[in-house]
C-alpha cells in the first residue's frame, strides 16, 4: 500500500472509535442530503466508496431495500469492522476493505456510486475518479461530497494549525484553497472530465455548535482532522486552545457548506 494511503487508514483507524460519536451532528445530515440527491431506487445496486461509519451506507441500503445491493469499502479495517456490525442484520449490504483509489468491482455493474467526504484523501483524485465513472452502467449517477465555503470562526479554528502542517498533509482543508476542490466550477469540471454528463453541484451548509476550546479539540480528534494535532508541539497546546476559545467566545454556532456534486454516464 502507498505511505499516503497507508497514512490515512492509520489515521482512520485512530479515528473510529469516537468519529461521529461526540455529539456534533455532521456527517449523518450531509449523509442523507446526498442520499436523497442520488435518488437510489428499490433493485438498484450501489457502490459506496469510503463508508466510514456507515452514514451513508444505512440510508442507502434502506433506499435499495432487499433486491438491491450496497458494496461498501473503506481502506481502514477499524471502519470496515464497525460498519460491518451495524449493517450484519442486512443482506443487501456488503462492506470490505479495499482501496477506493483502485477499487476492484466489475466495471460498467453498478447504477449508483456515492463517496461523501472521501475523494481528497486520494493521492490522484482525477484518476480514481475515472475509474468510479468506470464503474457505472450507460445511464448511472454518482455524487461525491466535498467542501465548500466555511464561516469565519471555523477559517479561523483551522487555521490555527496553519503554522505547524508540513506543506503535503492529505486533508480536505489544505488540498482544498487550490485545484480542482477549490470551488464549484473546477470540481465539477473534474468529474466531466472522468466521464459524466449533466454535472451540478448543490450546497449544503451545515451547521454545529462547539461551545469552547474543549469542545472543537474533543470534535476534531474525532474527525480527520485529528492529524493536525499531531504536528502540535506541547508547549504550543495552552497557547492554541487559547486562540480557540478566544474565537469561539459568544458564538452560538459554526457553519461549514458542503457541496454535493451529481453526474451521470451517458445512455
Ligand atoms: C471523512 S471520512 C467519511 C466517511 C463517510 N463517507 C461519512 O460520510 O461519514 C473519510 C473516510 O474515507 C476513508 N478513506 C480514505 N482514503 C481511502 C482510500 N484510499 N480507500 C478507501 N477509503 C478511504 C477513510 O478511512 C474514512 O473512513
Amino acid at each position: 500500500m502507498p505511505d499516503r494511503i497507508a497514512r490515512v487508514a492509520g489515521l482512520f483507524d485512530a479515528v473510529a472509535p469516537t468519529y461521529d460519536q461526540v455529539g456534533v451532528d455532521f456527517f449523518q445530515p450531509i449523509a442523507h442530503h446526498l442520499v436523497g440527491l442520488l435518488d437510489p431506487r428499490p433493485g438498484e445496486s450501489v457502490v459506496e466508496l469510503g463508508c466510514g461509519r456507515g452514514a451513508l451506507t444505512l440510508p442507502l441500503a434502506e433506499a435499495v431495500g432487499t433486491d438491491g445491493s450496497v458494496r461498501a469499502c473503506d481502506i481502514s479495517p477499524a471502519m470496515v469492522n464497525l460498519t460491518s456490525g451495524l449493517t450484519a442484520d442486512l443482506r443487501q449490504v456488503n462492506v470490505s476493505l479495499m482501496n477506493a483509489a483502485e477499487p476492484t468491482y466489475e466495471p460498467r455493474s453498478v447504477d449508483v456510486v456515492a463517496a461523501s467526504l472521501v475523494l481528497f484523501f486520494l493521492p490522484d483524485p482525477p484518476e480514481a475518479l475515472r475509474r468510479w465513472v468506470d464503474l457505472l452502467v450507460p445511464g448511472g449517477r454518482i455524487g461525491l461530497t466535498t467542501f465548500g465555503a466555511q464561516d469565519e470562526v471555523w477559517s479561523g479554528l483551522d487555521e490555527l494549525f496553519d503554522p505547524y502542517l508540513p506543506p503535503d498533509v492529505l486533508d480536505a482543508r489544505t488540498t482544498g484553497k487550490r485545484g480542482p476542490f477549490a470551488s464549484d466550477t473546477a470540481f465539477e469540471q473534474l468529474l466531466t472530465d472522468s466521464g459524466a454528463a449533466d454535472v451540478r453541484s448543490v450546497t449544503q451548509p451545515v451547521t454545529i455548535s462547539l461551545a469552547d476550546s474543549a469542545a472543537w479539540q474533543r470534535w476534531s480528534m474525532s474527525v480527520g482532522q485529528r492529524m493536525m494535532w499531531t504536528f502540535v508541539p506541547d508547549d504550543d497546546l495552552p497557547g492554541l486552545l487559547a486562540r480557540a476559545d478566544a474565537l469561539l467566545d459568544g458564538v452560538p454556532s459554526l457553519r461549514q457548506d458542503v457541496r454535493h456534486t451529481l453526474g451521470r454516464t451517458p445512455d
